[in-house]
């Protein structure tokens, strides 16, 4: 088969099935190993037959609403490539964000102290943002994730290797792992939809665990517990990040504000949406003990 033809014609079957045709292009790339502007320059290219049936069979599987990157097993993330398995959620553009803002955090508390930073990633999953921040931070850092899901971690610690950063990683509960105040920075993009958003959501995310994505009855039980324990692991002057839903930010800042954090902000996703809450723990903070 000619690879225009093979491109028009998943193009037109994704699109029919409401799937985003440019996933056709993906598709192929994954399958061929060819590059987007040779798809699109080289379509009188004869393509072999096992990566016509592959195309085929991917493609059918999309139509089955079953998400691309647990198709191909990787998932492009910040800068790099990321290994993805059907235990872990598939990293979101949107948490992009996120990483820029916690390397932006290490840099301006890094210039306040001179020790070792520990900044911890809660619910960690693919380990894509701790190895990303680990990866890009100006300054060396000590770096953990921690995750409830052994299998996550399995698969946070592979893409650790794959990139050759030094993040160690813990199976806990959340900060259960942590004493007081022994964390300098605090990032999680922690599950945060509600029981019946979720329900309602597109049907890819039926695929993915639903203790990666579904907080509880209101979507902020998890939001709610992070805030609480966070407290009471950070440093005074510490910071804590966390990515929530668009709808959230008033519900997270109120949370923020009532357990002591000061000098929120809010930082926007490319889409616009308020999508991370950032704040410090002060000086009169009060740590609850646990
Ligand atoms: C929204 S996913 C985020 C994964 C990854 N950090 C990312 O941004 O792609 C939430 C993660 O939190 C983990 N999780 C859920 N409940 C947890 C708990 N009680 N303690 C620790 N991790 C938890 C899930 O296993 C999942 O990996």
């Amino acid at each position: 088969m000619l690879l225009r033809k093979a491109l028009l014609v998943a193009q037109k079957q994704l699109r029919s099935a409401g799937v985003r045709s440019e996933e056709a292009s993906s598709i192929i790339q994954v399958v061929t190993g060819l590059s987007k502007e040779e798809i699109l320059s080289d379509g009188a290219r004869v393509l072999v037959d096992r990566d016509v049936n592959m195309i085929k069979y991917f493609v059918s599987e999309r139509l089955r609403r079953v998400p691309l990157p647990y198709l191909t097993g990787k998932s492009n993330f910040y800068r790099d490539t990321f290994l993805v398995g059907t235990n872990v959620l598939c990293p979101r553009k949107e948490t992009e964000v996120l990483v820029g803002s916690t390397i932006h955090a290490v840099e301006s508390l890094q210039t306040q102290k001179n020790s070792l930073l520990t900044v911890v990633d809660a619910g960690t999953g693919s380990g894509c943002i701790a190895c990303s921040v680990k990866k890009y931070s100006a300054w060396p850092i000590h770096m953990l994730g921690v995750d409830m899901s052994f299998h996550a971690l399995e698969v946070a610690k592979h893409n650790a290797r794959n990139l050759d950063v030094d993040v160690s990683f813990l199976q806990s509960s959340w900060l259960s792992a942590f004493s007081a105040d022994s964390l300098d920075i605090i990032v999680s993009n922690p599950p945060y939809l509600s029981s019946f958003d979720w329900k309602n959501c597109e049907p890819e995310l039926s695929y993915e665990p639903y203790t990666a994505l579904v907080g509880g009855t209101t979507g902020t039980e998890m939001l709610k517990q992070i805030i609480e324990s966070s407290i009471f692991c950070l440093r005074t002057g510490g910071v804590l990040l966390l990515e929530h839903g668009k709808d959230q930010i008033e519900q997270v800042k109120n949370l923020l504000e009532k357990n002591g954090f000061i000098d929120y902000d809010c930082v926007f996703d490319y889409g616009g949406h308020g999508r991370v809450a950032t704040a410090r723990k002060g000086e009169r903070s009060i740590s609850k003990s646990r």
